[in-house]
């Protein structure tokens, strides 16, 4: 992808992340659609002198795309929503599922807790030619007042505990009569379990595995849907 062809606003926000951090554009395809998601390539420059191995909650977990994120984007890209339906993205990090609901037409919303995080996915959104993409800065633990949603979609989002709470009743209040809720996250999460216990009260929940091959190994991740009962 060369940054010299992306839209001038965007190009202003690639050069300003460009001056602090070192990135590059990865390629992604899922399916037909073809993605340019702009990833940090230096993890030392993000941490900024922070020691993950002393507080884990320091680690900034969405540098990487989550092998949840590619099993989830490849669902959206195979799934008919409804036609206009409006989707948004919790923990969105690079934003690979919502950046391709938006391919496939819908109007979607990334959000994440950080501003940073949001100007890494403008810069993808504009990088994959997509316009159809608003952000959001959404902190679960301090959540705005919230839109509805026909699709709420998260991957690797259940990591801590403290999470599960706010994150069902930001579900409660975000998501449409009828619409329905995605989540991928790697089979092996602990968890996934307490959290789904959590949410059966309200919703009916379904799930399929899902094998996702690398080079190295292979992953096997939960898809669950959870649609209000
Ligand atoms: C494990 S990463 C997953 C990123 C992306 N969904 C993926 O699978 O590639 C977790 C994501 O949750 C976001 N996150 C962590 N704490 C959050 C909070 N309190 N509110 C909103 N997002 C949060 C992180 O910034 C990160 O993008």
């Amino acid at each position: 992808m060369d940054p010299q062809t992306l839209p001038i606003k965007q190009k202003e926000l690639y050069d300003t992340i460009k001056k602090q951090y070192k990135v590059a554009f990865e390629p992604l395809s899922i399916g037909d659609v073809r993605l340019n998601l702009l990833k940090v390539t230096d993890l030392e420059q993000i941490l900024g002198g922070k020691d993950p191995l002393q507080d884990v909650s320091e680690f900034p977990f969405w540098i990487r795309l989550w092998e949840a994120a590619i099993v989830l984007s490849e669902f959206v890209a195979g799934h008919r929503f409804p036609d206009g339906a409006k989707v948004l993205e919790l923990g969105a990090g690079l934003g690979a599922p919502g950046l391709t609901a938006a391919a496939r037409g819908h109007d979607v919303t990334l959000s994440d807790y950080e501003e940073l995080i949001l100007d890494f996915e403008r810069v993808s959104a504009a990088a994959s030619g997509l316009d159809n993409v608003r952000f959001a800065m959404l902190d679960w633990l301090n959540p705005p007042e919230m839109e509805k949603y026909d699709v709420i979609l998260g991957a690797e989002i259940l990591f801590r505990d403290e999470f599960f709470q706010p994150l069902l009743t930001i579900l409660d209040n975000a998501l449409k009569p009828g619409g329905a809720v995605y989540l991928a996250h790697d089979v092996r999460r602990k968890s996934l379990q307490p959290f789904l216990q959590m949410a059966e009260k309200k919703y009916t929940i379904s799930a399929q595995k899902r094998k996702l091959k690398s080079l190295e190994e292979e992953k096997e991740v939960l898809l669950t849907r959870l649609v209000t009962r």
